[in-house]
């Protein structure tokens, strides 16, 4: 496999395809390009003048992604950035509505494995940056090197909602005053010293909250998420769809919320009405599971506006 081919392998494909319909000549944006695989899926879909625009805050993603999709020439347009700027980048393409729009959301297998940017608890000599997008104002080291102990705290229980919040965030200010944090092992040996032993064997290992708690705070996921929630709803031509793949509950609340909220509130966003597609969300079936563990946790929910 070559650096520019893609390891990420894209979750829920059928029910993603099924539920955004494409078609002919219809307009789609990939809203978290990745590796480019669901955007490959969308545009086979939509053959033979379908098109899409694919977007990605992180350039390696971009390269990865150009590579995948070469063969689809005009067909698609691909732009750095973030998607909470959907509706500028699109008027910057003089496009006013869209057929569909689907966001995948978190991290690539390609950013957790190759990205040596510290998003994973796996890869220890890695340094803390946890930035998707370079430009970012704070890595995950300024964080732990200069926070004060209660807002270390409370980043990791409210976003990440780890129990033992409190005792991580006293044993990182401890181990700051001897030597700041620099690398993935860092952080991970203060985790185990923090968390008692008997604590320690969960069926998650006992860094992952501490590791999404601060992977969301550095890029603002959350509040990209809203923000792309509401341009992408306002972008919708009529019929048109939207599809977001979640990972954790904190983001599929934002999800499930935003989705009502156009329900009854359709103006809000431009629109006559809106439908939920999905009353429950949609999860991955044990076969998916089995073959693709990164699938576990993803649920996706879908709406149409009328
Ligand atoms: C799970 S991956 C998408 C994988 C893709 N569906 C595929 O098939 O290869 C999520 C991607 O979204 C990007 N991303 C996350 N938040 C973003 C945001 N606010 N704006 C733009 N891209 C974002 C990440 O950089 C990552 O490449």
């Amino acid at each position: 496999m070559t650096p520019l081919e893609s390891r990420h392998v894209p979750i829920l494909t059928r029910e993603v395809l099924e539920y955004l319909g494409c078609k002919p000549g219809g307009i789609y944006i990939d809203a978290t390009l990745g590796g480019g695989g669901h955007a490959k899926m969308l545009l086979n879909a939509s053959a033979p003048d379908g098109f899409l625009i694919g977007i990605d805050r992180d350039p390696d993603a971009l390269k990865i992604a150009r590579e995948t999709l070469k063969d689809f020439g005009e067909r698609v347009k691909l732009v750095r950035g973030n998607f909470s700027e959907m509706k500028q980048i699109c008027s910057s393409e003089h496009i006013a509505k869209v057929d569909g729009i689907l966001m995948d959301l978190g991290m690539s297998s390609n950013q957790l494995e190759q990205g040596h940017r510290g998003f994973s608890f796996r890869t220890p000599e890695d340094p803390l940056d946890m930035r998707m997008d370079g430009s970012a104002p704070l890595t995950a080291a300024d964080i732990l090197n200069t926070f004060p102990q209660e807002e270390i705290r409370d980043i990791l229980f409210q976003l990440g909602e780890e129990r033992w919040a409190a005792a991580i965030a006293r044993e990182i200010i401890e181990t700051r005053k001897v030597t700041p944090f620099r690398q993935v092992k860092d952080l991970v040996s203060a985790i185990k010293r923090a968390i008692p032993a008997k604590a320690r064997h969960r069926r998650r290992h006992m860094a992952t909250k501490t590791f999404q708690a601060l992977r969301i705070f550095v890029n603002q996921e959350l509040e990209a998420l809203k923000e792309g929630l509401h341009a992408g709803l306002s972008l919708l031509a009529p019929r048109g769809r939207m599809l977001v793949i979640s990972f954790h509950s904190l983001e599929d609340r934002v999800v499930k919320q935003t989705f009502r909220k156009a329900e009854k509130d359709p103006g809000i966003f431009g629109a006559e009405e809106f439908r939920i597609l999905t009353r429950k969300p949609i999860q991955p079936s044990k076969n998916e599971t089995r073959r693709n563990p990164r699938a576990r946790s993803a649920k996706l929910r879908a709406i149409e506006r009328e």
